[in-house]
């Protein structure tokens, strides 16, 4: 039996199945451990199963000598330090698949809630705002028929692809793996909607800046169902207060959470969601599946069946 620490309750049965085989410690919190907590739980923990919220980094290991597997409740692993982990021997492990219709999905939401203009609907119905039916109340722009600009064309980039021909979508992408395909620069500047799917990284850190918000279209829409610092808020902001861009909808921001007085949200044609992309109750338990998985094979000296790539 090897000890595991677990960040947070999971939904599902599959925490059922690791603590069948294993030794294992549940953070009961319903807010992630803080940086000392989570030093002292690893201390002698042999795996850990933990979530995009929690920092792993070189000192975190550091405190972890027995450490030999670690399972990312997620698909993106920016959380981890890859290199400290390697380092160390440590196996890592993501959630990739399970989630990559549900994050689609939410992205097609994004889409249609920011140029349908759903939200300032909503709220007109529950503040008695809703008139007489009007020829030019809350006008937006069509999402059918658009150019739909996909910067990360990986697994979540094609799924939305695909969603996109049934709204009679013409698809650029950039970023094809191992493929040709348009420049970043091409699809910024041809998109209705540019919608970000690739991984942060030290090169996409600031992929969307002000320089790629000036070049995209006045009339365009900037889609965020990735990783918040891809996009440098404070350029999105001006951007959006200034008219450079139509408007922008966000599944993740920078920082997490987003405080209530953050200035960003004082720019208007922005709709924020509290990072929702694989939020269904499906999915959930489907991405704990695969972070026991990972687990159970680590630590029974097996390869991980999802590493992190
Ligand atoms: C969610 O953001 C994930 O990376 O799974
Ligand atoms: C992640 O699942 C991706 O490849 O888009």
């Amino acid at each position: 039996m090897a000890r595991v620490f677990v960040t947070r309750r999971l939904p599902g049965t599959a925490l059922e199945r690791l603590a069948a085989a294993h030794d294992v410690e549940v953070w009961p919190g319903e807010t992630p451990p803080p940086p000392d907590a989570l030093g002292a739980a690893v201390r002698d923990a042999d795996g850990l199963l933990c979530l995009l919220t929690d920092t792993i980094d070189a000192g975190l290991l550091d405190a972890a000598p027995r450490l030999r597997a670690i399972a990312n409740y997620a698909v993106g692993v920016d959380n981890i330090d890859l290199a400290a982990t390697a380092a160390r021997g440590i196996a890592v492990g993501n959630t990739p698949d399970v989630l990559t219709d549900s994050t689609a999905d939410l992205a097609m939401g994004l889409m249609l809630a920011v140029a349908r203009r759903l939200p300032e609907g909503l709220a007109a119905v529950r503040e008695g705002r809703w008139g007489r039916w009007a020829p030019d109340w809350l006008l937006g722009r069509d999402v059918h028929g658009a150019t739909l600009g996909i910067v990360g064309f990986g697994r979540i980039g094609q799924a939305v692809a695909r969603r996109a021909e049934g709204f009679a979508m013409e698809v650029l992408s950039a970023g094809r793996p191992g493929g040709p395909g348009p420049s970043l620069g091409d699809v910024l500047e041809r998109a209705d909607f540019v919608s970000l799917h690739c991984p942060l990284t030290p090169e996409t850190r600031g992929l969307v800046d002000a320089a790629a918000l000036h070049r995209m279209r006045p009339t365009a829409y900037l889609v965020n169902a990735a990783r918040g610092p891809i996009v440098d808020a404070a350029a999105l902001g001006a951007a959006l207060r200034d008219g450079v861009i139509a408007g922008a909808a966000l599944d993740v921001t920078d920082p997490e959470p987003l405080p209530a007085d953050d200035p960003l949200l004082d720019a208007p044609n922005l709709v924020v969601l509290p990072h929702l992309g694989s939020a269904t109750e499906r999915t959930r338990a489907a991405m704990a599946d695969r972070a026991v998985e990972n687990l159970l094979a680590a630590l029974a000296g097996e390869a991980m069946p999802f590493p992190a790539p």
